[in-house]
């Protein structure tokens, strides 16, 4: 597990270098994903709230970061790929999944 943290934080920093708008997983969040995450927009599970996480995080990160990167509709209503904002690096996007994680974890 936690190799598997430390490979994606070097692919994710390797990826900042290179596209103009990512940042850390905190600022990809702050500055898109939290329009939805931060008050359950749309049905979005909240940031933090573990009960809301528990069966998304079962699913794997894997598919996680797949469900981020290429959108997914579940039951609770529409996640956009990328959270709407093409333009981020598959990396930012899979930075600020980790950084979601890490406040119900
Ligand atoms: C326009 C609103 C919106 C934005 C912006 C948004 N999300 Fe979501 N997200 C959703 C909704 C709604 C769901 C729940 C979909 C469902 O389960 O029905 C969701 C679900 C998710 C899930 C769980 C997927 C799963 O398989 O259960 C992850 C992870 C996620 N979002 C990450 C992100 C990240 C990272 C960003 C920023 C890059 C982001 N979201 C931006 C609306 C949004």
């Amino acid at each position: 597990m936690k190799k598997t943290v430390i490979a994606i934080a070097g692919v994710a920093m390797f990826g900042i270098g290179t596209a103009a708008h990512a940042a850390s997983g905190e600022d990809v969040y702050k500055q898109v994903c939290f329009a939805c995450h931060d008050a359950g927009v749309a049905g979005a599970p909240k940031i933090g709230d573990k009960a809301a996480w528990e069966s998304r995080i079962a699913k794997g990160k894997d598919i996680l970061y797949k469900h981020s990167i290429e959108g997914f509709t579940g039951e609770a209503g529409a996640m956009p790929p990328k959270g709407g904002r093409t333009d981020l690096s598959d990396d930012a996007v899979k930075s600020a999944v980790d950084y979601m994680l890490g406040k119900v974890q």
